[in-house]
């Protein structure tokens, strides 16, 4: 999903429930979310009788040289202006008329992986995501790379021991990833979402950062209840007209000199609201139950308060 700018807004991550979100089907919530802001950029375009053709190929946020020298602009051109290109018009071809059309693109994402029976438009649906959170992953002119913020680091210390302990999972993840494909760092919150669970409940340990390989488009929108933080395309067209076949170098650079920690700090931040905020709704639940208990096992003759009160 690429913005002209990066996301630097940041909800307030508040202990109070006042603020209830929407959830999206995989976890991600209609206002909290970069993402659902970001997906309604994916202009629609309705026509007088129906729904048709849908998605549009949005830029990088930054010129096409501006990832020079590292990524050059001969690589995006093709990167972008093709194979990107591709992704969202062969799209618009396999949703147009379908029960995905009008959808936003994370719904066709999810919806088109059909459990793991997929949809013909899945891979397009998903590799137009991917590009978008790719893009916005990168920092032009050079100013990308350094260490995240305190809040970050911090669970990043506690998760992979240090940070260099997480950049060397995630060089070592992209790099023993066969074939093409992407690697996610992601903010998971793991719920036993089924009915048999012995603890369907968050927990704070639960509640962490994980270094994820996926193969071809796959992402992290389809498991539910991950966060992603930042992604690296290791498809080759990504790095092979300036790296050529050496990856490693590809991904150490994109480490060192590309990744924008801000954007990531500010997905950090907007995934700990909406978990939050859904551990608000899951208690407003849960309380709601125990007063409907109450009450259904209250003695006939009970009085409660505000329902009983006789003014003399
Ligand atoms: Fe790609």
């Amino acid at each position: 999903m690429v913005l002209p700018l990066p996301a630097t807004t940041t909800p307030t991550s508040s202990s109070s429930c006042s603020a209830f979100l929407s959830r999206h089907p995989n976890g991600f919530t209609s206002s909290a979310s970069e993402f659902s802001n970001k997906q309604r950029r994916f202009i629609r375009k309705h026509g007088p009788a129906k729904i048709s053709a849908t998605f549009e190929l949005k830029p990088p946020p930054y010129p096409l040289n501006a990832l020079e020298p590292i990524m050059s602009q001969e690589t995006l051109e093709y990167h972008w202006g093709k194979h990107h290109r591709t992704y969202v018009e062969n799209l618009n071809k396999q949703i147009v008329g379908t029960d995905l059309d009008g959808l936003s693109l994370e719904e066709v994402v999810v919806n088109s992986y059909n459990k793991g029976d997929l949809l013909p438009a899945f891979n397009n649906a998903a590799q137009v995501w991917n590009h978008d959170f790719f893009w916005e992953s990168m920092k032009p002119r050079g100013g990308g790379g350094g260490k995240p913020s305190e809040d970050l680091l911090k669970l990043i210390d506690r998760d992979f021991g240090s940070f260099e302990g997480f950049v060397n999972e995630f060089k070592t993840a992209a790099q023993t990833q066969f074939g093409s494909g992407w690697v996610w760092f992601a903010y998971k919150d793991s719920r036993l979402d089924v009915g048999n669970a012995v603890n369907p409940l968050r927990s704070d340990e639960d509640k962490k950062l994980v270094v994820v390989k996926s193969p071809n488009a796959v992402n992290p929108l389809i498991w539910g209840y991950y966060y992603p933080l930042l992604t690296i395309d290791i498809w080759e067209h990504a790095y092979y007209i300036d790296f050529q076949n050496r990856r490693p170098d590809y991904i150490s650079m994109f480490m060192d000199k590309l990744v924008s920690w801000e954007v990531v700090n500010s997905r950090f931040e907007n995934a700990k609201a909406t978990v939050e905020q859904m551990e608000c709704e899951d208690e407003r639940k849960r309380r709601q139950e125990e007063e409907r208990f109450t009450i259904d096992e209250a003695p006939a003759n009970a009085v409660f308060p505000d329902t009983d009160i006789v003014s003399e």
